[in-house]
């Protein structure tokens, strides 16, 4: 095994992520090292998209660890990304005789762990989980930090509304395992949508840990879209160890005033999750049978739309959104988007965010190369120019 290994320093919550072919093998002595034996039983919730091998591997080495292996597969979408699945899990759960002790183990992309995870915060007020991310994007940001939750669709005047990632808890894994040969049967727009998530902490890195993760993810793309092994195990490595460093700082998310840093991590996600849930969008006008986007191609427009948003304000040079649209264009993924809403639309999308917390905009904007900071009620007409820009 072509070992990378990553260490999330949370104090007694601290954990390894293991990247790259055959990381899976990792996951039984890291259950045994942390939970020692008192576990019987593991509990593993899988995605319908990954290769029934992945799963049949990741059982036998449970059982050879004397844990008894129950499933549940999931067929992930955002709309069944629902308390309805997390119940379905949880009675799963329950009648396969889970305890308190023994883990639950999410094998599968961002959805999968994201639900996985919160069974596992809730389920008799908690259990642990082993995330085991099968996308570019689970691998580099959804299965790292302890995010877990589930949306919540809810109905007002305007009509009905899906609230992305609205319900939810803090709940840190015992350890990742980024098992890179999973990533060979991921479509490749998934890989690009994946990306996208890359290039957030890219623009984030300089401000945090000093790295020019911008330079470095340009550098890495060539080999990374050639499906090279080693360059997508390095840029995991080098996102995995950002997001790390970030949590370790600012676990919970505090208030971004209050010194707290992991909000940068929603760059581009305000303006993001605003068209995600429209679901006329398709990243190629001349395919709308594509529609809707990609939680990765939203990441995408929303960070454009940042830095646009960003540059009218005066707060960042000229250039940062370039550079960013250069990387977008170089890895695929859409610059802008046709058939948009208009520009109230989106923004009352916007308004209701979970982010925008009473009755605030809160945008994390790009104030130079690399670096990030949050900016509360920025002016409308910034706000307006940065979804107008990637208006196709
Ligand atoms: N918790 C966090 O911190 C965090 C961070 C970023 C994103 N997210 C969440 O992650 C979700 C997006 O995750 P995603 O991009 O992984 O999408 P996804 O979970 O929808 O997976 C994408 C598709 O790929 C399939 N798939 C998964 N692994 C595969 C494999 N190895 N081979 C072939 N197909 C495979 C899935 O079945 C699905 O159809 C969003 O709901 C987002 O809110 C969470």
């Amino acid at each position: 095994m072509n070992a990378r290994e990553v260490r999330v320093e949370l104090g007694e919550r601290a954990y390894t992520v293991h990247i790259g072919p055959g990381a899976l093998l990792s996951v039984p002595a890291e259950i045994r090292k942390r939970l020692g034996t008192t576990p019987r039983r593991a509990f593993v919730v899988r995605d319908s998209g990954v290769p029934a091998v992945f799963f049949d591997e990741l059982a036998a080495l449970l059982s050879d660890a004397e844990l008894a292996v129950s499933s549940i597969e999931l067929v992930p979408t955002e709309q069944s990304k629902s308390i309805a699945t997390l119940e379905r899990v949880l009675a799963a759960m329950a009648s396969s005789g889970h305890s308190r002790a023994d883990p639950v183990v999410a094998l599968g992309g961002g959805i999968v762990g994201d639900l996985a995870g919160f069974a596992a915060a809730s389920y008799q007020r908690g259990v642990p989980v082993v995330q085991c991310p099968t996308t570019l994007l689970a691998m580099v940001d959804a299965s790292v930090g302890g995010k877990t939750g589930v949306n919540l669709r809810v109905a007002n005047d305007t009509g009905d509304r899906l609230l992305k990632n609205f319900v939810g808890a803090f709940h840190q894994p015992l350890t990742v395992a980024a098992d890179t040969r999973v990533l060979m049967s991921l479509p490749d727009r998934h890989r690009r949508a994946g990306l996208a998530e890359c290039v957030k902490h890219a623009m984030i890195a300089l401000g945090i840990t000093g790295a020019d993760l911008m330079s470095e993810t340009r550098a890495a793309m060539p080999g990374v879209l050639a499906g090279e092994e080693d360059a997508y195990g390095r840029l995991i490595e080098r996102s995995v160890a950002l997001k790390g460093e970030v949590v370790r700082r600012d676990e919970r998310e505090s208030i971004a005033g209050l010194g707290g840093v992991r909000m940068l991590l929603n760059l581009g996600h305000t303006f993001g999750h605003a068209i995600e849930t429209i679901p006329n969008l398709s990243p190629n006008p001349a395919y709308p049978e594509l529609a809707p986007l990609h939680h990765g191609e939203a990441v995408g427009l929303g960070l454009l739309a940042a830095c646009r948003c960003a540059e009218r304000l005066g707060m960042c040079e000229p250039g940062v959104g370039d550079e960013v649209l250069g990387i977008l264009d170089m890895i695929g993924l859409p610059s802008t988007v046709r058939d948009l809403p208009d520009t109230d639309e989106v923004r009352s999308r916007m308004g209701a965010d979970k982010k925008a917390a009473g009755g605030k905009l809160r945008l994390v904007l790009p104030e130079g190369r690399g670096r990030c900071r949050v900016v509360t009620n920025p002016d409308e007409t910034a706000v307006a120019a940065g979804i107008d820009a990637i208006r196709g």
